[in-house]
């Protein structure tokens, strides 16, 4: 898969910029402030509905403007897609698929699908449970909308127990809870489910990965806090898990089982990286996972999603980034960076683009001879 352009409207520094992408690397260089970011940004927002930085949507509008508009024409295995996204600064949004309007915001999942990786993600391992959390719920959400609406209702359903929970009403409490705790359940037994395969899945190609870029560390990825089987028996055992948690949910006002306190594992030769992994060793984990869901995505897919690569070089040394030049090939890059040394690309088509002010101030293509 691949986006052949995209084009930004009054998004962020943007006022009116078309970028014609190539299916290969695509470099976009420029000094600091520029709308490097911005543009990766957009990019990320069209095959998510999500801003890895902005916690609202009005904050991608140009300042002083009212609407902006993002709009990416991409080809696939299945065909073209065309997507735009229209925010207003009222806050209404609007996302549009080959030109129809979508009915739910999570029908813009899975027309155009991405990795975003940037300095952030590359500190995955080391930080907390809730960022990996947020790392397979973006990753799950592109690959099945049945996810993303279960984490939705999941996430609903669980607020309100929380809610609950707070009332000094105890014995309405108890009689209330089980309707809550079904629903609940049936909609953590299918995110639970997707995560378990998702790691599996990742487990093995992230090993290997990260074998090769550590030169024979052995990594081993699994779920913490989970629960395994089938869909019914997981929310069997979370039933459970939730009547067994009741009297200290009640003290501490919240609920303290579920996928929302799940985690990843990391083991490293046997010691545990999130907690006592060197920086070093915790950025190639986190590298090697980012490099394993593009794998999984290839699997799931059938093609490559589109990989963006937000500022990552600067945070790998030189071997590391050499890695992933070589891994990007045949997928669809996006890379940002202040500065790319040429020797880096020695060999490696690319186009590049120099980014000044929210301009393309010049486009060259790379094309190695053959
Ligand atoms: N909503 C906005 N309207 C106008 N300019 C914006 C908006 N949001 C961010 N910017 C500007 O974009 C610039 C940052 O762009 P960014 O893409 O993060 O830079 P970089 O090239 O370093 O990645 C800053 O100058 C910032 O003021
Ligand atoms: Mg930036």
């Amino acid at each position: 898969m691949f986006i052949e352009s995209l084009s930004l409207t009054n998004f962020r520094s943007y006022k009116e910029e078309t970028f014609v992408f190539s299916n290969g690397i695509n470099i976009l260089t420029g000094a600091n402030a520029q709308g490097k970011t911005n543009m990766a940004e957009a990019m990320f927002y069209l095959c998510t509905g999500y801003s890895p930085r902005a916690t609202r949507d009005k904050q991608l509008i140009k300042s002083g403007e009212d609407v902006a508009r993002i709009v990416g024409k991409a080809k696939s295995n299945v065909g073209n897609v065309s997507v735009e996204a229209v925010l207003t600064a009222s806050g209404e949004k609007e996302v549009k698929v080959n030109g129809a309007k979508v009915a739910k915001m999570g029908d813009i999942f899975g027309n155009i699908n991405s990795v975003f990786f940037n300095p952030q993600e590359l500190k995955l391992v080391q930080e907390s449970p809730e960022d990996r959390r947020r790392f397979m719920n973006i990753s799950l959400s592109q690959m099945s909308k049945k996810y993303f609406y279960a984490l939705c209702r999941y996430n609903k359903i669980l607020a309100q127990r929380n809610n609950l929970l707070k009332n000094p009403d105890r014995l309405m409490i108890k009689e209330t809870l089980p309707v809550w705790d079904t629903q609940l359940c049936q909609e953590a037994a299918k995110i639970f489910s997707a995560r378990n395969d998702f790691i599996s899945r990742l487990a093995p190609v992230a090993k290997k990965i990260h074998s090769e870029i550590s030169g024979g560390e052995v990594l081993k990825i699994s779920p913490e806090n989970s629960i395994k089987g089938t869909e019914s028996e997981i929310a069997d055992i979370m039933y459970n898990a939730l009547a067994d948690s009741v009297d200290k949910d009640l003290k501490l006002g919240f609920t303290n089982v579920g996928p929302h306190r799940e985690d990843i594992k990391f083991v490293l030769n046997g010691t545990d990286v999130r907690h006592y992994g060197s920086q070093g060793q915790q950025r190639t984990v986190a590298l090697s996972l980012k490099l394993a869901e593009v794998e999984i995505f290839k699997e799931a897919f059938g093609e490559y999603p589109v990989l963006i690569l937000d500022d990552v070089l600067s945070e790998l040394d030189r071997k590391r980034q050499r890695t992933l030049i070589k891994k990007v090939q045949g997928i669809q890059t996006v890379l940002t960076a202040t500065h790319v040394e040429s020797s880096l690309l020695r060999g490696v088509d690319h186009v590049r683009f120099n980014i000044e002010n929210g301009k393309i101030i010049k486009r060259t293509e790379k094309v190695t001879d053959k």
